[in-house]
């Protein structure tokens, strides 16, 4: 079963670490639960930067070094962004990545619901600011002066995601979901799929492995080979059946 004949007119994209991983940022689930060499609940936890600053923008500033430095988009990010410019409907592109290859790629208007890796906030007034650097517990910060008041803009766990809003109208009114490299484990983002679902959008899932019956088609493969060839076959003025 496939995309009905009908033009796919809003469609929704949601993208995880998978997209990311052929651009050589690894994913989340792949090495026994760790992240880079660390538990997730280590760094990626409000309790985890109370109780240790240090540890927890050590691990960020690993992290943005590595973007800034190897990370560049792969085909994957590339179609999107073509797809983008050529798509005479609503493309919504959703993602829980704080790369900004989507961005390196030339998207725009890329909502990162867990927040972005080269962006920083300032605890005291919550501004939100460019960062590419190391943060530290000497950095002063820009808008208030104060050191040690710094912290990554990235939504943890037990916080609440971005863009939810503007998310939830997206899943209410689009045609087509596609999940994009993601194991869909971690809400709210794993229950996308049914929100589309229960409108009566046709949702599809590109992934290595299927890892739900949740969706309507499954297109199992790398990303940067199969999400270009499924946006092709979406741009058609009518999107073809596939059996
Ligand atoms: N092409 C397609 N899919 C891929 C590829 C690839 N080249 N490489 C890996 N995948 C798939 C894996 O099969 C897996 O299902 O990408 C998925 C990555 O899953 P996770 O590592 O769990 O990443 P993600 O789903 O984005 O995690 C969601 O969890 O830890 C939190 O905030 C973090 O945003 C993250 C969220």
């Amino acid at each position: 079963m496939g995309v009905s004949n009908q033009r796919a007119t809003n469609i929704v994209v949601l993208t995880g670490a998978g997209i990311s991983a052929e651009s050589g940022l690894k994913t989340f689930r792949g090495d026994g639960g760790l992240w880079e060499g660390e538990r997730i609940e280590d760094v990626c936890t409000p309790e985890a930067f109370a109780r240790d600053p240090v540890r927890v923008n050590r691990f960020y500033n690993e992290r943005r070094r590595q973007l800034l430095k190897s990370a560049k988009p792969n085909p994957a990010h590339m179609a999107l962004a073509d797809f983008e410019r050529r798509h005479s409907g609503q493309l919504t592109l959703i993602t829980q990545n704080v790369d900004n290859l989507h961005e390196q790629a030339g998207s725009s208007h890329v909502m990162h619901m867990h927040g972005e890796l080269l962006k920083a906030r300032c605890l005291s007034t919550l501004t939100i600011l460019p960062w590419h650097d190391d943060i530290t517990a000497d950095t002063p910060c820009p808008c208030c002066h104060q050191v040690g008041r710094l912290r990554p803009h990235i939504v943890w766990f037990g916080e609440i995601p971005f863009y939810m809003f503007d998310i939830d109208d997206a899943l209410a009114s689009c045609d087509v979901f596609i999940a994009v490299g993601t194991s869909g484990t971690v809400c709210p983002a794993a229950g996308f799929v049914e929100q589309a679902a229960s409108h009566g959008a046709h949702t599809i899932e590109l992934n290595l492995e299927a890892t739900s019956a949740r969706f309507d088609e499954h297109i199992e493969g790398l990303a940067s080979v199969e999400l270009p060839k499924l946006l092709n076959r979406l741009a058609e003025p009518f999107a073809q059946a596939v059996q």
